[in-house]
């Protein structure tokens, strides 16, 4: 897939991870890219002053908002699922509401907006890019519902580029540790930057790769599943 030929949506673009996907895109000369943002005020004046770029108001969460923004977007042919919520609280003790928003956010989020895009995605034959995360392989137990519905999604990527291959779609995960970005903010230890995960997951649709793993986190975390179980903790 050449990048410059393609049409992108992105979701949760207006800052961190999805911001730099936006970037990459217009660096490597996207035809157009939709800026999937909850908040359309959100958006800094390069991305609403850039004739390439279209924004579009998306909750991942409300599947009327999905509904139409598929709707807008007929001609996309990279979906990028990167909106996500992480909680940092205990399974068992911390709030069930935040559970739920995190898989509503970073599992049936994913699920439903692929949902929506997919005859758009067939008609093109393009690629869906789940922004995903080592913690699909670990667990922790200051996030574990974070991990858990990454968990979900690394699955939920796996059935669905099933599914989307018969019409050559490709469907690519992409697993990383820390990144320097508002979600990690309490987090002190090392950190890459947003630029690492999409220069990676970008040459990875390039050379057609269904699964990227972006930093020595992912690897680490990825090789300890043949492992004994107990050694699925946090690696981080
Ligand atoms: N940063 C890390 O260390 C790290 C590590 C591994 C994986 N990841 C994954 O990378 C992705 C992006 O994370 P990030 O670091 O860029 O986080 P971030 O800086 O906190 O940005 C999160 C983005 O998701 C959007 N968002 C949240 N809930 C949404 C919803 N219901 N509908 C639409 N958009 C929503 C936010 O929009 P608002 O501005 O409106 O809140 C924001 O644009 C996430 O899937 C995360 O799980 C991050």
């Amino acid at each position: 897939m050449k990048i410059s030929d393609q049409t992108a949506f992105v979701t949760g673009a207006n800052r961190g991870i999805g911001r730099a996907f936006i970037s990459e895109f217009l660096v490597r000369g996207a035809k157009k890219i939709y800026a999937g943002v909850r908040d359309v005020h959100s958006v800094d004046r390069q991305l609403s002053e850039d004739p390439r770029i279209e924004i579009v108001g998306l909750d991942v969460t409300d599947p009327g908002g999905i509904a139409r923004a598929a709707g807008v977007a007929t001609d996309a042919s990279v979906l990028v699922n990167n909106a996500g919520v992480v909680a940092f609280e205990s399974l068992l003790d911390g709030s069930m509401a935040a559970v739920r928003r995190q898989f509503d956010t970073n599992v049936f989020g994913v699920l439903e907006t692929t949902r929506a895009f997919a005859p758009i995605l067939r008609s093109q034959q393009g690629a869906v890019v789940n922004v995903l995360s080592a913690a699909a392989w670990f667990s922790a137990p200051a996030n574990g519902a974070y991990c858990a519905s990454k968990a979900a999604a690394w699955s939920l990527t796996n059935g669905l580029r099933l599914e989307l291959a018969p019409a050559g779609v490709l469907v690519q995960g992409v697993h990383f540790g820390a990144v320097d970005t508002d979600f990690s903010a309490g987090y002190d230890g090392p950190k890459i930057s947003s630029g690492d995960v999409v220069r990676a997951s970008l040459d990875g649709l390039e050379h057609d790769a269904i699964e990227v793993l972006v930093d020595s986190h992912s690897r680490a975390a990825k090789e300890a599943l043949t492992g004994p179980p107990n050694a699925f903790v946090e690696r981080m």
